[in-house]
């Protein structure tokens, strides 16, 4: 069986000092645990003190919100992969919803992100998910099918086979709903289908995480949901004693 994947996304929140006495806290409540993932996402800018406070726990992963497309050059604000790894990250977060729906950046973008990811020695957390108006539609699986096709188009079936896949309905992140498991399941179900034209017999290895208001009440349940192999969560994970539990669960 696969480990189950615990990704903590922290978003705008959380700078260099923060992060540094949040890992101290988490790392006391989490000891090293070979049968599960953890993955930090922090600000970009609070990458190299997280990396430094993981030093000796290679057992957690760290990763990075948001990428640039281009290796480096005039793009002001923005990261590059390579900058990213060279920080210490080893995943970087993409198509994340706030990237589509805040700031703009569709399929092609997305797209082009992973495979700047890959190219820098990263593999990728790719985001889908669709809105509320949406799912009122009954387009979910078509929206989240679409954005899955296009996402991994740039990458070789190799690649796609270490990708890992979160499913986030719009409409739960940072909201108090979440699908219920088996809201969940029929999506996480629809997503593994259509990997498997892409990667025949190794996409039972991709594992898809479910995320919007994961709570320390919800994991477990949503845990125990056939196809759902691990939670990517914002709001819950920025307390280091509240994460740490979501992720021992
Ligand atoms: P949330 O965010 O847990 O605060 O809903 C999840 C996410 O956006 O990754």
């Amino acid at each position: 069986m696969k480990k189950p994947v615990f990704a903590a996304n922290f978003k705008m929140n959380l700078g260099p000092q923060e992060t540094r006495s949040y890992l101290q806290t988490f790392l006391k409540e989490f000891p090293p645990a070979e049968d599960r993932t953890v993955i930090f996402f922090p600000p970009a800018i609070s990458l190299v003190v997280a990396g430094f406070a993981l030093r000796e726990r290679p057992d957690i992963m760290l990763g990075i919100q948001n990428i640039h497309w281009e290796e480096k050059g005039a793009f002001t604000g923005e990261n590059g992969a390579g900058m990213a790894r060279d920080a210490g990250a080893t995943v970087a977060l993409v198509g994340h919803s706030e990237r589509r729906h805040i700031f703009g950046e569709g399929d092609e973008i997305t797209a082009k992100k992973c495979a700047a990811a890959f190219k820098a020695g990263l593999t990728v957390v790719l985001c889908v998910g669709e809105k509320i108006e949406e799912r009122d539609r009954n387009t979910t699986q078509a929206v989240v099918l679409r954005q899955l096709k296009s996402g991994i188009s740039r990458l070789t079936p190799a690649q796609v086979a270490q990708i890992a896949i979160a499913y986030e309905p719009v409409w739960a992140i940072g909201t108090g709903r979440t699908a219920t498991p088996e809201d969940a399941t029929a999506v996480h179900s629809a997503i593994r289908r259509s990997l498997r034209d892409v990667v025949s017999n190794r996409n039972t290895e991709i594992p898809i995480l479910y995320g919007g208001s994961v709570s320390k009440a919800n994991a477990e349940s949503l845990l125990r949901a056939p196809e759902v192999d691990g939670l990517l969560v914002g709001g819950a994970s920025l307390d280091p004693e509240t994460w740490a539990s979501i992720a021992r669960t």
